[in-house]
């Protein structure tokens, strides 16, 4: 099957928008990366096909970049992406026991969505909210004082 991607016309002015702000195009593939994923929810290779014409970026270069930070997805998620952090200081209060106790109740691994399409779990270094370890981070919400009973309870929640 041929996909086809291009942006629709609000991530296309965005895009634009985003050109003016640096002095060179490839400086803007970062936030370019971040639009074409919310508009696709992964990024696949037509996806990155169609950057690389965009951007006259080579698509083994922004493949490189989408393995580099593990906020790009090639693989395809759930509608909800769940960060839940196993870094030293979520760690030292339960932050690995809550991931995979949370991988155990919703059935899956690491990334995998869950069979309802709603979760995905991926295990993440410090979300730089160690405050309030262990934590999460929901979509773009972060949630904190975890334990797992209170973990389960508010992805129980999610549409
Ligand atoms: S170690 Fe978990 S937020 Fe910093």
């Amino acid at each position: 099957m041929n996909e086809t991607f291009e942006f629709n016309a609000r991530n296309m002015a965005t895009y634009n928008e985003y050109l003016t702000r640096y002095d060179d195009v490839e400086s803007a593939l970062l936030p370019v990366l971040h639009l074409a994923q919310e508009q696709n929810g992964w990024l696949p290779e037509h996806v990155i096909n169609y950057i690389s014409g965009l951007m006259n970026i080579p698509a083994i270069k922004i493949k490189e970049v989408i393995s580099f930070y593990d906020m790009f997805y090639d693989v395809p998620v759930a509608r909800n992406v769940v960060h839940v952090c196993t870094n030293i200081t979520c760690s030292m209060f339960g932050g690995r026991e809550i991931y995979q106790g949370l991988l155990k109740h919703f059935d899956t691994g690491y990334l995998t969505p869950t069979r309802d399409g709603r979760i995905s779990l991926q295990k993440m270094e410090c979300l730089g909210a160690c405050e309030i370890a262990p934590c999460m981070r929901v979509n773009n919400d972060f949630v904190g004082n975890l334990d797992l009973t209170s973990a389960i309870q508010k992805l129980e929640e999610l549409p």
